[in-house]
C-alpha cells in the first residue's frame, strides 16, 4: 500500500512554485474558507495538509477527477470540501466547516498539473469574538466580566481605574474569561472595553437616584442606544421584569405585571409605589456593537419627597437665575 507521504514524493514535476503565508482568520465553530489557486491544467491533483511541525496530517486530497478522502485524518471527516466546479478554472480552495481551535495552525495547499506543482501556505487563525460584557454593581465595587473569547482579550475602563483587580482565567476548551473589579463611586459613570484583536464590545454603566413616595406613580428613563437588538429591565441586578426588541416590548413577567403601567426602551413607568419596590432598576441594552448598562435607585418613601432630583431641580433654577441675572447686568 502506498503511503499518502509516499503519494507526495512520487508527484514528479517539471516546474515548482513556492509561495508566501497568507493568514486566514476564522472564526470559531463557523466555516470558513482557505484560498488557494493554481496554473488549471490536465489531471489536477491538489492536496491540503496540516503540518504541525513534523506530524503532517491530511485535511483532503483530491485526484482522479474526484475527492481522495481514505487517508484523511479523523479531525477533518464530513468537514471539508473543494469547489469542484472551480477546479478547472484553478481553485483550489479548500472550505472548512465547525471551525475548532486544533485547526489553528500552518497549511500547505498542493497542487499538481502534468506541467509542473504548486505549493501555496495559510495560516489559520481562530477567534471567538467578544460576545457580551456584564458590568455590574456589586457591594462597594463595579465588576466587568466576559466569557468565551479567544485570542487572550484585553479589558480596559474609562475613565481610567488605577485600583483594579484583574483576573484572566482559561477554560478546558482553551477559551478566555476576564473578570475586573473597580471600587465604585458615588454617582460614578463607567465604561468597561473588552477587546481582541478581532473586535471589542463595551459596556457602559450610568447610576442615579430617585426618591419617590409611597403610592404614586414614577417614570424611569434609559439610555437611547440605537439601533438596538434587544433590551432588559432589570431589578435588583438579577430578576428580569420586562424585555423588548425592536418590534415592541414582551409583556412583563408576572410577578411585576401588576406593577408596571407601561414599559419601553425609552421609560419604564411604575404605579403605586410601596416600600418593596425600593431597590435598583437597571436597563441594559444591546447593539450589534456595544451594551450599555444604566443603574437608578430607586428609593420609595413615606412623606414628603426629600430626594435628590428635587435638589437637582433647585440646582438647576438656580443655575437659570444665574444666567438670567448675567443676561440682565
Ligand atoms: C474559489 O471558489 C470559491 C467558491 O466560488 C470562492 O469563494 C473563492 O473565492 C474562490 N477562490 C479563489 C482563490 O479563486
Ligand atoms: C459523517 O457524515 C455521515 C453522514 O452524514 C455520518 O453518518 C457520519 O457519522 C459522519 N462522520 C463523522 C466523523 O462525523
Ligand atoms: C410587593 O408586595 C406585594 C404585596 O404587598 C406583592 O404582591 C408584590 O409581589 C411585591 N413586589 C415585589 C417586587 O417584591
Ligand atoms: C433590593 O435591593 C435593595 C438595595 O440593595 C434592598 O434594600 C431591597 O431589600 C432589595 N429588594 C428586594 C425585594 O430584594
Amino acid at each position: 500500500m502506498i503511503k499518502f507521504s509516499q503519494v507526495l514524493f512520487l508527484l514528479n514535476a517539471v516546474w515548482t512554485l513556492t509561495r508566501g503565508d497568507a493568514d486566514v482568520f476564522c472564526q470559531l465553530g463557523q466555516s470558513c474558507i482557505l484560498p488557494c489557486s493554481f496554473q488549471a491544467g490536465d489531471e489536477a491533483v491538489i492536496h491540503w495538509i496540516q503540518q504541525p511541525e513534523l506530524t503532517k496530517k491530511q485535511v483532503h486530497s483530491f485526484y482522479h477527477n474526484k475527492d481522495q478522502l481514505d487517508q484523511q485524518d479523523a479531525r477533518f471527516k464530513n468537514r471539508t470540501s473543494l469547489f469542484h466546479d472551480q477546479i478547472s478554472k484553478g481553485n483550489a480552495s479548500l472550505r472548512l466547516t465547525g471551525v475548532m481551535l486544533e485547526d489553528e495552525g500552518r497549511y500547505m495547499c498542493y497542487s499538481s498539473i502534468l506541467a509542473g506543482k504548486e505549493e501555496f501556505f495559510v495560516n489559520l487563525k481562530v477567534y471567538a469574538p467578544v460576545q457580551d460584557v456584564n458590568i455590574q454593581h456589586l457591594g462597594n465595587e463595579i465588576i466587568c466580566s466576559s466569557d468565551g473569547i479567544y485570542p487572550e482579550p484585553a479589558l480596559f475602563w474609562t475613565p481610567d481605574q488605577t485600583d483594579q483587580k484583574i483576573r484572566l482565567t482559561q477554560t478546558e476548551q482553551k477559551l478566555y474569561s476576564i473578570r475586573s473589579s473597580v471600587p465604585s463611586a458615588d454617582s460614578m459613570d463607567v465604561t468597561c472595553t473588552v477587546s481582541t484583536p478581532a473586535g471589542s464590545r463595551r459596556a457602559t454603566l450610568e447610576s442615579t437616584v430617585h426618591e419617590n413616595i409611597l403610592g404614586t406613580e414614577t417614570s424611569i428613563s434609559c439610555s437611547n442606544l440605537t439601533p438596538f437588538t434587544m433590551y432588559i429591565w432589570r431589578f435588583n441586578h438579577s430578576e428580569e421584569m420586562v424585555r423588548g426588541t425592536p418590534q415592541g416590548p414582551h409583556s412583563p413577567t408576572e410577578k411585576w405585571q401588576q406593577h408596571i403601567v407601561e414599559s419601553s426602551l425609552e421609560k419604564l413607568t411604575l404605579k403605586q409605589l410601596q416600600p418593596n419596590l425600593t431597590g435598583i432598576y437597571t436597563c441594559e441594552v444591546w447593539s450589534d456593537q456595544e451594551t450599555s448598562v444604566k443603574s437608578f435607585f430607586l428609593h420609595v418613601t413615606e412623606g414628603k419627597v426629600r430626594s435628590r432630583s428635587m435638589k437637582g431641580l433647585s440646582r438647576q433654577k438656580l443655575i437659570f437665575l444665574f444666567f438670567l441675572s448675567q443676561i440682565i447686568i
